[in-house]
C-alpha cells in the first residue's frame, strides 16, 4: 500500500466527471488500498478518487462507526430524503476550509462491490449519507464549497484563491 498524493483546490481533476469502472481487477484493488491508506494518514473519514488524480468512480469511507467502512464503485444516489440536515463540512482537498452544508438526511444508492462487482443497493442516514452524498458529489465535479451560503463562500474566499494559485 502507498499514501497517495490529495489534490488540491483548483486542480482541474476536481472539476472533471470521474470515469465509469468497468474492471474489477488488480489495479482497482489497489487503488482502493492506497485510497484507504491515504485517507486515514489525512485523518479524514471519505475520499473520491479524484483527490488522489485518478479520475474514476470510487470512493472509500469510514465514519469510525461500526458497520461503516466501505469502498463503493460507481456509486449513485436514487432518492433523497426531503427532509435535510445542516453539518458542518471540510474536505482534505480544501484545507482551511469549513461551513455548514444542507443535505438531505437520508439516501438511497446503488453501487457496485469492488471485488465481484455486484450491483448492490443501500440506505444510509445521517453522517454516513452526508459523507456518501459529499463523496458522490466528488464523482461529478462538485465541491462542498458549492453548496455554501453566499455569506459563507465570501468570508472564505481569500483562502481558495489563495490555495487555487499554489
Ligand atoms: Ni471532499
Amino acid at each position: 500500500m502507498s499514501k497517495l498524493r490529495v489534490t488540491i483546490y483548483g486542480e482541474e481533476i476536481l472539476r472533471k466527471k470521474a470515469r465509469f469502472v468497468k474492471n474489477y481487477d488488480k489495479r482497482l484493488k489497489k487503488l482502493i488500498d492506497d485510497m484507504f491508506q491515504t485517507m486515514y494518514a489525512e485523518n479524514g473519514i471519505g475520499l473520491a478518487a479524484p483527490q488522489v488524480n485518478v479520475q474514476r468512480k470510487v470512493i472509500v469511507i469510514d465514519t469510525q462507526q461500526e458497520g461503516e467502512k466501505f469502498a463503493l464503485v460507481n456509486p449513485k444516489i436514487l432518492w433523497k430524503s426531503e427532509e435535510t440536515e445542516t453539518m458542518n463540512e471540510g474536505c482534505l482537498s480544501i484545507p482551511g476550509v469549513e461551513g455548514d452544508v444542507v443535505r438531505a438526511k437520508s439516501i438511497r444508492f446503488k453501487y457496485n462491490h469492488p471485488d465481484t462487482g455486484e450491483e448492490k443497493e443501500m440506505e444510509a442516514s445521517d453522517l454516513l449519507a452526508r459523507v456518501v452524498q459529499h463523496e458522490t458529489d466528488h464523482l461529478n465535479g462538485v465541491l462542498f464549497i458549492d453548496h455554501l451560503s453566499e455569506k459563507d463562500r465570501v468570508s472564505q474566499s481569500r483562502i481558495l484563491d489563495e490555495l487555487a494559485v499554489v
